[in-house]
């Protein structure tokens, strides 16, 4: 397929994302003007995380996109100087559409594979210096697992950014009113299953919402070696502005 059909095919739809061609071109996104900064913010604070990590020319590093939908991070991990990326998704139609959006982009270092996150392993897959895992955790009923799977991939640094919902702390009587136990946070459980067809939605129906607080203690307590909560900059989408939406990177040191 030559551009111009390349670029007619790309433009008969609107996208989830707003991905600017070589040609010029951009592809018009479906998600309402207000919720688009979204993409803005996190794809910000995504590059001043890898930046301030890795510095300006980071040298032979690799990257994997956990639910990588059309693949807008994995081509902006590519732009950031990962020499090889996978995107991975559970739904086939995000991984055509990311392999249609690459021929355009003219990126030859990024694969894509449909894959469920919970099919991943290092001893299969290997192992990354980057995860990224963005808008996934809220649409898993084992947010946990795979938090556990995200860092098995990694070498440095994961990144995970996430909706999440209220914390609870406290003590829990814990069989018997003499015996408790400190409570270390909470999940909010919604409900996704008659959205399942959602092109952004959860494949199975019962999501689970880690509070801010539970999702950095987990991650400690699966091995990273630092946790840290990432400042929004300014001007970020209001989600992210007001802690409803979060993102944490992990750091292997
Ligand atoms: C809200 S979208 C987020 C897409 C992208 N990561 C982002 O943040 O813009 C959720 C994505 O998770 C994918 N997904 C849902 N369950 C999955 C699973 N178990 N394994 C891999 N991908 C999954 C969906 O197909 C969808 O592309």
């Amino acid at each position: 397929m030559d551009n111009q059909s390349l670029w007619e095919k790309i433009q008969q739809r609107d996208w989830f994302y707003t991905f600017h061609l070589p040609s010029g071109d951009s592809t018009r996104s479906y998600l309402p003007a207000e919720a688009q900064a979204v993409h803005a913010t996190r794809l910000q604070m995504l590059q001043t995380c890898l930046k301030d990590y890795y510095g300006e020319s980071p040298a032979d590093i690799t990257a994997i996109d956990l639910a990588c939908h059309q693949g807008f991070f994995s081509h902006h991990l590519a732009a950031a100087g990962h020499r090889r990326v996978t995107g991975i998704d559970a739904r086939q139609e995000h991984i055509d559409d990311a392999r249609l959006i690459c021929r355009a982009l003219q990126h030859d270092n990024i694969e894509f594979a449909q894959r469920d996150v919970f099919s991943l392993s290092p001893e299969q897959d290997g192992q990354f210096d980057t995860v990224l895992m963005f808008g996934l955790l809220y649409h898993l009923e084992n947010p946990v697992g795979a938090l556990r799977v995200a860092k098995s991939l990694c070498k440095k640094v994961c990144l995970v950014e996430t909706q999440v919902g209220p914390h609870i702390s406290g003590q829990l009587d814990w069989g018997h009113y003499e015996f408790v136990k400190p409570m270390m946070g909470s999940f909010t459980v919604i409900d996704e299953s008659h959205e399942t067809h959602g092109p952004e939605m959860s494949t199975l129906g019962i999501c689970l919402a880690p509070s801010t607080q539970t999702l950095i203690w987990i991650m400690q307590k699966i091995g990273f070696d630092r946790v840290e909560l990432l400042t929004p900059p300014e001007g970020a989408y209001e989600q992210i502005r007001f802690g409803k939406r979060v993102m944490v990177a992990g750091y292997i040191d």
